[in-house]
């Protein structure tokens, strides 16, 4: 009997559910959803019922609409942006003596589903018994390969156990599915109705295609279908096609202990640009060369990509199974949301869900960037590439709000902004600089000067210009930067938030120093030697509120003088506190929804001395709430940092189960893409203590009490790196490429051939930080 955690059973390299609990179909759909970052297919059932939330996306295709603003004001954009649930090509309904196989009925004496993280597929095994006695076999395995990006294949066989059966199998193309109304919840998605218009509907023997297009974004769409079919004896075959539905039947009778095997290849494209008939071909192509390489190779392909990403990536952990397998779920699902975007965005939820109507937040380039940087630099470039192809809107955005460069949005599928609440929308300008910082790590680990010249030094420049004409000099010659909102949402509109200031600040030196060495670039760029000198300016004379008595920074300015939130009087049923609690009373008070300064301390770390860390920490500590999922992480990386190595695991721990647990109660809607990066965050730049800096990246790892070996890899440049971690020594090995220099606790090296070992400095433990009553971190079990 294998271990198991909240129904999924304990494997290294699988997560796998057992048994029928339609209880867990909303969350197992997000967390058994296959995607490459182009295709999402959300994980239900391939009958199509009982489903919770369909869901089939496809990067970057939404539509808009008006946005519903009670009161509307200059600057408020005016269209909302939602991810749209596409042609459902998933869908394989089965017929056995009449009777549709159906889970809420009969029996099912076997159900199991497995998510392999090696071979890229999503399998099931279901023993079905009808209501009036028959009894089948049902097998799948389903993949979005990562190597042909517009391709998914689902096979799907079906055994008659005890009889000779009659069998009808009814293979799908479903538009516009109707879809449940959500609840209050802000994080839900809007729900659209029918938001595909019909273009076209064809078949052509086992093909079926139909093209849509939206109503008010405009952007055309196309999915098709062929198949191959397996049985012994010749099926009865019909195909048609209407405006939403396309459909392949197959009856045939298949004897006691054969098989019936469909194969089923579905291709997708969309454009903003491309015509229908040039949406049909793409996917007519897509389907010639998916059948043409066949299920064999494409199992393959799809199996050697994964080994060269787990081989770049993986990370191993001895001491605690479950973890483990938290980690490379987390890898797993971090590399589909990002594998093949190629220049769309990699959304929050990644394409698992329709939380947060698909938008993409600065979660991508301060949690998952930092992740594909270092095992997937490809796809770090494709996602900042997006960011670039969006720097039009974004300075249309800074000129709206009589600002220079660009202002990118907080929310956005499209690049413009598509958050209507503005306190927490366009108020939250860090995620400006959150983009220049992954800039910048992207460019110091790949030295990637092509990525520079094209897009990188550009945005930059433009973010770098916005900061110098949002902020002011104040009449002590300090740079302010007044009325904006940090990463905790549960403080608005604060002035000298620090963790923005501490970041346009790097963003400025950045640009700065970029156009210092590439003379060629600023001046392409328009930017002169007095430009230059204003950034830097700005950046030395940044404010960084101090409170002297308490010996702690300021999150921002007067921050510590708020009235502290009465946690003790708050009922653990009470949190988000964002859905019991008005705005109006969190903005008043200490209460901090997330890591914000602590973030700050592990982004920028050499505004902090050692001793501010502690002791900002600890304060922040007993005010942080994490009602955002993307606070664990941050806060793990911080604890080990400064030496609370066990509640630093503790967070680790909470940052990789809030899925798996569903710990925010939301997983129906889709993975939490950040908490998920935040796994490898924690590992990497937690216990392996990871920074990353112009000259080369260091290390100063520690492990907590729970773990007795920690192994992570990471891609530096044109090298592969292993870095193993025990209790007392670290070993560093150069698995491919050049030689590097690293540190290690504060000591530089050279790793080449040989494997260097360094001993890990003592440490003495710290009395545990205080933490909000009631708020303590994930307990498993
Ligand atoms: C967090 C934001 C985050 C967003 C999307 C919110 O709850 O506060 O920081 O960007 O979720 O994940």
């Amino acid at each position: 009997m294998s271990a198991h955690s909240q129904g999924f059973e304990i494997d290294d390299w699988q997560l796998r559910w057992r048994g029928l609990d339609l209880t867990a179909l909303p969350r197992t759909e997000s967390i058994f959803a296959l995607s490459n970052g182009h295709i999402g297919l959300r994980g239900g059932l391939e009958e199509g019922e009982p489903v919770d939330t369909p869901g089939t996306y496809l990067n970057g295709f939404y539509e808009k609409r008006q946005f519903p603003h009670a009161e509307s004001g200059y600057g408020y954009p005016e269209h909302a942006q939602s991810l749209v649930n596409v042609t459902n090509g998933k869908i394989i309904r089965l017929f056995v003596e009449d009777e549709p196989v159906d889970v809420r009925y009969g029996e099912t004496a076997e159900h199991d589903r497995v998510l392999d993280f090696r071979s890229g597929t999503l399998r099931r095994n279901t023993v079905w018994t009808s209501p009036t006695g028959r009894r089948v076999r049902i097998r799948s395995e389903r993949l979005v390969s990562f190597t042909e990006r517009a391709l998914a294949v689902i096979r799907y066989e079906v055994e008659p156990l005890d009889d000779d059966l009659d069998l009808v199998l009814q293979s799908d193309l479903l538009t516009n599915e109707p879809i449940a109304a959500p609840g209050r919840d802000p994080r839900l998605a809007a729900v659209l109705e029918r938001p595909l218009i019909a273009d076209l509907a064809v078949t052509r023997n086992y093909s079926a295609l139909l093209a849509h297009h939206t109503a008010a974004s405009g952007l055309r769409m196309a999915a098709g279908m062929d198949h191959e079919l397996e049985a012994h004896r010749t099926p009865r075959c019909d195909i048609h096609a209407e405006d939403d539905l396309a459909r392949l039947t197959l009856a045939v009778d298949v004897a006691k202990g054969d098989r019936l095997r469909l194969t089923k290849y579905l291709g997708y494209g969309w454009s903003s640009q491309r015509s229908t008939p040039a949406l049909r071909a793409q996917v007519d192509a897509a389907l010639a060369a998916g059948m043409e390489t066949g299920w064999d190779e494409l199992l393959e392909r799809q199996r050697a990509y994964l080994d060269k990403f787990w081989a770049n990536a993986d990370i191993e952990i001895d001491g605690d199974p479950e973890m483990q397998q938290a980690i490379r779920f987390a890898l797993f699902h971090v590399l589909q949301a990002g594998a093949r975007g190629e220049t769309r965005a990699i959304p929050a939820k990644g394409l698992t869900g329709p939380g947060y109507d698909g938008h993409s937040f600065w979660d991508t380039e301060i949690f998952v960037l930092p992740v594909l940087t270092h095992t997937m630099p490809m796809a770090a470039r494709d996602a900042l590439r997006w960011r670039h192809s969006t720097l039009d809107q974004a300075r249309r955005r800074a000129h709206e709000l009589r600002q220079s460069g660009a202002m990118f949005p907080w929310r956005s599928i499209n690049g413009e902004e598509g958050s209507g609440y503005w306190p927490a929308g366009t108020a939250a300008v860090h995620v400006s600089a959150d983009i220049a910082h992954a800039t910048v790590r992207y460019l110091a680990a790949t030295g990637d000067e092509h990525f520079e010249t094209e897009a990188g030094a550009e945005l930059l420049v433009e973010t770098a210009r916005m900061w110098a004409s949002l902020g002011h000099h104040d009449s002590n010659a300090t740079f302010r930067i007044d009325g904006v909102t940090g990463p905790d949402e549960y403080s608005a509109l604060a002035d000298n938030n620090i963790y923005t200031n501490v970041m346009a600040r790097q963003n400025m030196r950045e640009a700065a120093e970029t156009c210092s060495r590439r003379t060629d670039l600023a001046e392409r760029l328009g930017v002169g030697a007095d430009e230059i000198a204003r950034w830097r300016e700005c950046a030395e004379e940044m404010a960084m509120p101090y409170n002297e008595e308490l010996r702690v920074h300021e999150q921002s300015e007067g921050f510590t003088r708020h009235a502290r939130w009465d946690f003790e009087a708050t009922p653990a049923d009470h949190y988000p506190l964002l859905l019991h609690y008005p705005y109006f009373d969190l903005y008043r008070r200490q209460v901090v929804k997330q890591a914000d300064l602590t973030l700050a301390m592990y982004l920028c770390p050499d505004e902090f001395t050692d001793e501010q860390k502690v002791r900002n920490f600890e304060y922040y500590e007993g005010l942080t709430v994490r009602d955002s999922s993307l606070s664990a992480s941050a806060q793990a990386i911080m604890a080990a940092e400064v030496g609370h190595l066990d509640l630093a695991y503790d967070y680790f721990v909470e940052a990789g189960l809030t899925d798996l647990h569903d710990l925010h109660d939301n997983v129906a809607g889709g993975l939490h893409i950040a908490s998920l990066a935040g796994t490898w965050l924690s590992c990497v730049a937690g216990f392996g203590g990871m920074r990353v800096h112009r000259d080369g990246a260091t290390f100063a790892p520690r492990l907590p009490a729970a773990l007795d070996k920690l192994t992570f890899r990471i891609l530096w440049r044109e090298s592969r790196i292993a870095v193993e971690v025990t209790a007392d020594k670290a070993t560093y090995r150069l698995l491919a490429g050049d030689p590097v220099t690293l540190g290690h606790h504060g000591h530089r090296f050279t790793l080449a051939d040989d494997p260097v070992v360094r001993e890990i400095p003592e440490h003495t433990p710290l009395t545990p930080p205080r933490i909000p009553a009631g708020r303590p971190p994930y307990r498993r079990g």
